[in-house]
């Protein structure tokens, strides 16, 4: 019955997601009709995201984080522009037609050093989508980037209680500021990706129904969720890693949540089970993300311990991630894999 009401509704009171969340009765129930969903909205289809992991410089000091500023055991890098450039020509050839550039909020990379980035991959490779994930910004950085050729933003939110986010971060960062930089990008026009980790420490189930209805009222094009994973240079190094089974149950309730909406299987879940991307691409998600950052500094990009794909090369990451979406019983496609809620 709730499966059914979520589906039909797409929306279920806070009892009946706690239920959802909090019982392993319905997951069968979950997956099937997660599926069911994607297929009618998107069919088989599984877009690709390049990653390219430009700096892992960051002056913030995220609990959880591997590359948190205190972390004085992380080795440091950054890309050059022209290595960056590099890595998208090398996507481009391997079929990718969006760029991810992810980075820790490094204060080398200005608005002027973005914007000239952004605008060099836009005038190389036009028929391809840009995707910033750099952190939280002032809205007046934000429309530069827009302006200069980045169409999509990836933040997550981490969690809408405000409680549960003082645990997470130190106190010069904060939920509303982080909430205000997602309502910006939207503003802009951007297609936004919020997220969340499952299982960071001090997560409640009323965290997750919180995170829902923070989600209902941004209406995000993405959703990045994936477990949280220990990283041993973190205040965290002790806390359990998130669980898989509620990682997929979570991914098949935002599926039936939000239909249209993009959901990569992360290399968190992947990193967390030999399968997880698999499941999770069995539970609605929609986006796999290969790394193209060079070999040479992937095994530095360690937001967690014992992150996979490290030594892979990027055609060796893409064609593994191919096999792995045929073998889940999807298809990858090279397209530019626009959110379906934009239309
Ligand atoms: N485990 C899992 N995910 C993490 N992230 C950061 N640290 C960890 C961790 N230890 C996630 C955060 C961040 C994204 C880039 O990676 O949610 O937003
Ligand atoms: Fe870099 Fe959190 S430690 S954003």
């Amino acid at each position: 019955m709730l499966v059914e009401a979520l589906r039909r509704d797409r929306d279920l009171t806070d009892a009946q997601f706690r239920t959802l969340l909090e019982t392993d009765q319905y997951d069968e129930k979950l997956r099937t009709a997660a599926d069911a969903v994607r297929r009618e909205t998107y069919g088989q289809a599984v877009y690709l995201r390049g990653l390219i992991e430009f700096t892992n410089y960051c002056k913030n000091d995220c609990l959880y984080c591997g590359i948190r500023r205190s972390n004085t055991a992380a080795s440091r890098y950054r890309l050059t522009q022209e290595e960056i450039l590099a890595c998208c020509r090398e996507g481009h050839a391997l079929g990718f037609r969006t760029f991810v550039l992810q980075g820790g909020e490094d204060p080398y990379w200005t608005d002027e050093r973005i914007c000239s980035v952004v605008s060099q991959i836009h005038r190389e490779f036009p028929d391809c989508a840009i995707t910033l994930s750099i952190g939280e910004k002032s809205h007046e950085s934000y429309l530069a980037y827009f302006e200069a050729g980045a169409e999509r933003y990836l933040l997550r939110h981490e969690t809408a209680d405000a409680a549960h986010y003082a645990m997470l971060h130190p106190s010069d960062m904060d939920c509303a500021n982080r909430q205000r930089c997602l309502f910006d990008l939207k503003e802009i026009g951007y297609q936004v990706g919020a997220g969340l980790m499952v299982g960071s420490p001090f997560q409640t189930t009323d965290c997750l129904i919180a995170d829902i209805r923070f989600l209902q009222s941004l209406q995000p094009d993405m959703i990045g969720i994936g477990p949280f994973l220990s990283h041993k240079d973190t205040p965290f190094r002790d806390k359990p890693n998130g669980s898989l089974t509620l990682t997929l149950r979570l991914l098949a309730i935002l599926r039936l949540l939000f239909p249209k909406v993009l959901l990569p299987a992360t290399t968190a879940l992947g990193t967390l089970h030999p399968m997880g991307r698999e499941l999770g691409l069995q539970h609605g998600a929609n986006v796999v993300m290969p790394n193209l950052s060079p070999v040479g500094v992937r095994d530095k990009y360690l937001l967690y311990d014992n992150k996979i794909c490290t030594g892979d090369e990027s055609a060796q990451c893409r064609h593994c991630l191919e096999q792995r979406v045929k073998s889940a019983g999807y298809e990858v496609v090279c397209s530019r894999g626009d959110a379906l809620t934009k239309q």
